[in-house]
């Protein structure tokens, strides 16, 4: 079979049309990933509400940072365009986001919204409204929604205050320790901005470390931060002052991972993804692929603006079946889709448990992948908080489904690499929220240009 990967609009969708020989197509060569999400929408958040100006190389040009550019804009901060080369951000200090004129709109993102909503509860006497599309509006804002109110705030919104559009009327808020029930970067983040104009000890402890890239850019914009490791809690010493900073955006690992795996599966491949994050609460992927016997090896490790960054290189090798569990989850919760895709072709069977966090994200990753990996035919059994995957069984192309996912439809492409005969992803425009140009990479390290 000759390879081929097409992309044909079937507006308002896009649908990925991958054919490769059954051993897949060997990847070679270098890549650099788009701008690490987490990062970005935290430059532009802190940037906004910073003294002075904030400058950022290597923002990712997604629809998730777009997302939280625009929804700061509208209360008030000037940015440059975001195609520059360097973004700069004219902060309007703490307390000084504008009451936008009209709704919010998050669009995808549950990271612009949750985390926002930590500033507009804190900025008191101004209204605003926020929504999101309809996946963000189906996922629960009331793990945020909950310890704000707990700080004093005043949010409304639909299902007794659990789902978007939401009201906010801004509040001087009172310190709080909360005990989150859940290790989320997210939750964490919001509660942390939220104690930023907060007087007072502004405490969040979570029960597992989840990626702390608030913390320590908080701490580079002036913030009086502490951390206690050993309890998993985050401080911030309130009210704080904001300066304006340089951020350098180091390439995602949760898009590397789409390349260490596709290296990883397709026999003769050998690849290096340059420029890569490995903030050790990120570094899970890592881990786990070690753990099946992949060969990935670290070159070039440095620190980039607070953020240790390397280049990873991958090569083909046998994979073996592993149990991932526990602490290792939060580490690497956005790259659960494409490990699953790695089990399929590892030795044996891989047991993921204690991941019910992916049934909220931007869709129920854990019903979905079962769902679409079954489709290709695959084993995979589905359980409350994760998956067990049989290694090894023959795959057939399929019409898959993204689900809108942008993590799931790229998880799904980089199956086809494995499977024999024609693999349709149905919207496969969906990579967009993070990795715009996802296909043509994949085209360009297969040696391909995209039809
Ligand atoms: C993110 C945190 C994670 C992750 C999301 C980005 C962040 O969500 O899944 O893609 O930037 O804080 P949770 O914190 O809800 O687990």
């Amino acid at each position: 079979m000759t390879p081929r990967i097409e992309l044909t609009d079937a507006a308002p969708h896009q649908t990925l049309t991958l054919e490769f020989p059954t051993d897949g197509v060997a990847l070679r060569g270098r890549v650099r990933v788009p701008g690490d999400k987490s990062i970005s929408h935290r430059s532009l958040m802190l940037g906004a509400i910073a003294q002075g100006e904030t400058r950022i190389q290597g923002l990712l040009l997604g629809e998730d940072p777009r997302s939280t550019a625009a929804c700061f804009q509208a209360m008030g901060v000037t940015l440059s365009s975001l195609e520059d080369e360097w973004v700069t951000v004219q902060g309007v200090g703490l307390g000084n986001l504008q009451e936008p004129a009209d709704v919010l709109n998050a669009g995808n993102s549950g990271t612009t919204l949750r985390l926002m909503l930590g500033l507009l509860a804190s900025h008191p006497d101004r209204y605003f409204a926020v929504t999101g599309d309809g996946s963000l509006r189906s996922r629960p804002m009331d793990r945020v929604i909950k310890p704000l109110t707990q700080m004093g705030a005043e949010i409304w919104g639909r299902q007794n205050n659990r789902l978007a559009p939401l009201a906010v009327r801004g509040k001087a808020l009172k310190p709080i320790h909360y005990h989150s029930p859940v290790a989320s970067a997210q939750v964490k983040s919001c509660i942390l901005l939220a104690g930023l104009m907060t007087e007072g000890d502004t405490t969040v402890t979570e029960p597992s470390l989840s990626r702390d890239h608030s913390e320590r850019m908080l701490r580079a914009f002036g913030a009086n931060i502490s951390v206690d490791p050993d309890t998993c809690s985050v401080t911030v010493h309130g009210p704080a002052t904001l300066t304006g900073q340089t951020v350098v955006v180091p390439g995602d690992i949760s898009s590397a991972a789409f390349w260490l795996v596709a290296g990883a599966i397709t026999p003769g491949s050998d690849l290096v993804i340059e420029n890569v994050g490995i903030n050790p609460t990120r570094t899970g992927i890592l881990d786990a692929l070690q753990m099946m016997e992949a060969d990935i090896a670290l070159e070039n490790p440095r620190e980039v603006t607070g953020e240790p960054v390397a280049d990873l290189r991958v090569r083909h090798s046998r994979l073996k079946a592993v149990n991932l569990s526990g602490d290792l989850i939060p580490r690497m919760i956005d790259e659960v889709p494409i490990l699953a895709v790695a089990a399929l072709f590892a030795e044996g069977t891989t047991v993921i448990t204690d991941a019910e966090e992916l049934r909220v994200k931007e869709c129920d990753r854990i019903a979905v992948m079962a769902s679409q990996l079954t489709h290709m035919g695959a084993r995979v059994e589905e359980h409350p908080d994760g998956l067990t995957i049989y290694g090894g069984t023959p795959l057939t192309g399929a019409t898959v489904d993204s689900y809108t996912d942008h993590r799931v439809a790229m998880s799904l492409a980089i199956a086809a690499l494995r499977v024999k005969g024609s693999m349709q992803v149905l919207r496969a425009e969906a990579a967009a929220v993070s990795y715009p140009s996802f296909t043509a990479t994949l085209a360009e390290l297969c040696g391909l240009s995209v039809g």
